[in-house]
């Protein structure tokens, strides 16, 4: 196996009709050096087998197709990095978006070690977008940046498709668990960057077909991130959003406990207000199973959610009883909040001294084939 300098990966979904035009502009820029292009294709509906051995003939380039995707969009750019052989690895999409005539540019700040990550950038100075992005879009793109700040420092374009690494920096990473669009983000968190550098780019229309980005990506980055800040933050991270979740059911069963008030029974309304704020935490608990189901070591996550629920609420009951023998005068806010306390030191301690559910950083599900 020979190496090559330049490794570009190129997650495709239904390009075929982009490839021939991005290998003639990828060949023009990177003229008399040596690369190769990988296509990682998740079982597309259109022609590109066909299409890529057709351009095999001409260009360095190897297509490499997942029959069991996994991972979505990470998880194909990922595949292609592991299995590449340059020493400068970029990601670019196949819809021409990203304009292949930057490739030197994207490269340069590598090669004379002036960064470790470098992002093809549509918001620096000289960069663009494709038409005129509605307020709504901006607000989101601007809150969505925001929120990346701990890990792709002052970077204003870290969900870009557009990046370069070198492979050594990829090997560096520890714990790459891949989700979603933006595995850019995933690696300058992981591969812990220290200099990024921004390159400006036209972020050009697309040439064919349609985007693939949907509102459910976008929920998967909230996912994604709240991840990331468990990898940068591993103590923190999991407290607050155990505080947040805490603070929502609180609100939750105040409202409830505020309804449905009778200072006859206090004990069933407290029990009716728990059960709400429970009700809410388990929406949490779902999207925990469902998206670390791989992580999660427990084999009945569901079983011990019921079983800790359980005893909340007996400690609730007792609180509220003994609350209601005891005082004779008491604000609901105050009576609820005592209540729920309760409940929640218990959960707090069940949760983590017997079952041992250590949230936070994840490990990987398997040995990754990284450092091979
Ligand atoms: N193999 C594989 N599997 N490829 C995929 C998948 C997938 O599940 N989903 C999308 N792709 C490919 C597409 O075929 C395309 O080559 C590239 O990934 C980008 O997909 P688009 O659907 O064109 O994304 P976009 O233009 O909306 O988003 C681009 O800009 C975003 C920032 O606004 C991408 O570069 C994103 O990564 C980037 O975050
Ligand atoms: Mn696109």
């Amino acid at each position: 196996m020979t190496a090559f300098e330049i490794s570009i990966i190129v997650p495709t979904l239904n390009e075929a009709a982009n490839l021939p035009a991005l290998c003639e502009r990828v060949g023009r820029a990177l003229v008399g050096r040596s690369y190769e292009i990988r296509i990682v294709d998740d079982n597309s509906k259109d022609n590109t087998p066909q299409v890529c051995a057709e351009l095999a003939k001409t260009y360095p380039l190897i297509l490499m197709t997942r029959t069991q995707p996994k991972n979505g969009l990470g998880g194909a750019v990922l595949f292609g990095l592991q299995a590449a052989l340059g020493e400068i690895l970029v990601v670019m999409d196949a819809d021409l978006q990203h304009p292949p005539e930057k490739l030197p540019e994207l490269i340069a700040p590598l090669e004379k070690n002036e960064a470790d990550f470098v992002i093809g950038s549509r918001y620096v100075a000289g960069g663009t977008t494709e038409g005129k992005w509605g307020i709504f879009r901006q607000i989101n793109s601007k809150v969505a940046t925001l929120l990346a700040r701990p890990f792709a420092g002052r970077t204003q374009d870290p969900m870009s498709g557009f990046f370069a690494l070198k492979k050594s920096t990829l090997q560096s990473a520890t714990h790459i668990t891949p989700l979603g669009y933006k595995i850019g983000l995933e690696l300058m968190c992981k591969c812990r960057v220290k200099q990024v550098k921004e390159i400006p780019i036209d972020f050009a229309a697309r040439q064919h077909g349609e985007s693939k980005l949907s509102l459910k990506e976008q929920f998967r980055y909230l996912e994604h991130l709240s991840r990331l800040y468990d990898f940068t933050y591993p103590r923190l991270s999991p407290i607050s959003k155990f505080l947040l979740v805490s603070l929502f059911g609180w609100f939750v069963g105040l409202g409830t406990f505020g309804a449905y008030f009778d200072a006859d029974h206090l004990i069933r309304t407290a029990i009716l207000a728990y059960s709400c704020a429970l009700a809410l935490t388990m929406l949490f608990h779902v999207r925990y199973i469902r998206t670390q189901r791989d992580f999660i070591l427990e084999s009945r996550p569901w079983l011990s959610f019921f079983g800790v629920a359980a005893a909340e609420l007996i400690v609730v009951s007792l609180t509220a009883w003994w609350l209601s023998r005891r005082l004779h005068y008491f604000h609901p806010v105050e009576f609820w909040t005592i209540a729920y306390g309760m409940g929640l030191a218990v959960r707090y301690v069940l949760r983590k001294e017997l079952l041992q559910d250590v949230r936070g950083l994840r490990k990987e599900p398997r040995p990754m084939e990284m450092n091979r």
